[in-house]
């Protein structure tokens, strides 16, 4: 592929050629991403490593469409993130990428299935097929007996379920996760990345994982480590 060329190939989702992302911080600046060359085609499982401060969180929000890049070429599922416009991006958030954080981020007076439902609401989806769909996936993720509680009134594991439950609504083809294990016990972190290894592997979805832990290391198709926003090689 030449440098400029449009993504043709259909399996390659996402790609990146020099992704910069510079933090402007008064008279310094701030590497978040530096000069970033990466390919990911559709169905790997990525998991990201690094110390703190090496830019993952940078990466996965460049993915997500929630953040620009500063330089650089992004292109994912055929999107251009570095020209888009607003109105398009809000839908390339909306229906390409699903999101799991570490804090959950659910709505906290709205009960498990409507934080569920959410996402499909906003994109226009009529109600009853996004309860359809949340009951299927609140089945899945063993949460039918919680549907109509608070977030407040479930553990980590649950809020966490549920928040992938959301992010799922839309049948995005690609998750992006940002530490989603790190205020877990190490039962309901092992549940969580079962449950992504097994979109991964059971519905195609293409997955990627920020994460200091191990857990997700086992059942990754490639491991990228990250430097000062740069890859530096295998985890
Ligand atoms: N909004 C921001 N403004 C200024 N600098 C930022 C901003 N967000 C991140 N940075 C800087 O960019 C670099 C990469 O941060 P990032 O959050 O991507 O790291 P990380 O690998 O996710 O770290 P952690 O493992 O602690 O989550 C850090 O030096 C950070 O201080
Ligand atoms: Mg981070």
């Amino acid at each position: 592929m030449s440098m400029n060329s449009p993504v043709t190939e259909q399996s390659l989702l996402i790609f990146a050629h020099q992704l910069t992302r510079i933090y402007p911080m008064g008279r310094t600046d701030v590497i978040g991403i530096n000069r970033l060359d990466l390919q990911i085609t559709t169905g790997e499982m990525v998991v990201l490593k690094g110390d703190s401060g090496s830019g993952k969180s940078t990466l996965l929000s460049l993915l997500a469409g929630l953040d620009r890049p500063t330089g650089g070429q992004l292109t994912v599922a055929g999107v251009d993130l570095a020209a888009a416009t607003e109105s398009v991006l809000t839908r390339y958030r909306r229906s390409v990428i699903g999101m799991v954080f570490q804090n959950f981020n659910l709505l906290p007076t709205l009960s498990v299935m409507e934080n569920a439902c959410l996402p499909a609401l906003l994109a226009g989806l009529a109600h009853h097929q996004a309860m359809v769909r949340a009951e299927d996936l609140l089945r899945w993720l063993g949460l039918d007996h919680r549907k109509d509680h608070l977030p407040a009134q479930l553990s980590g594991g649950e809020m966490q379920r549920t928040a992938i439950a959301r992010a799922l609504i839309n049948e995005p083809q690609i998750i992006l996760a940002d530490e989603p294990t790190g205020n877990l016990d190490s039962r309901s972190g092992e549940t969580v990345i079962e449950l992504l290894a097994e979109l991964n592997r059971s519905r195609q979805r293409t997955v990627i994982i920020a994460t200091h832990s191990n857990l997700a290391d086992a059942t990754a198709t490639r491991l990228i480590r990250l430097k000062d926003g740069e890859i530096t090689g295998l985890a």
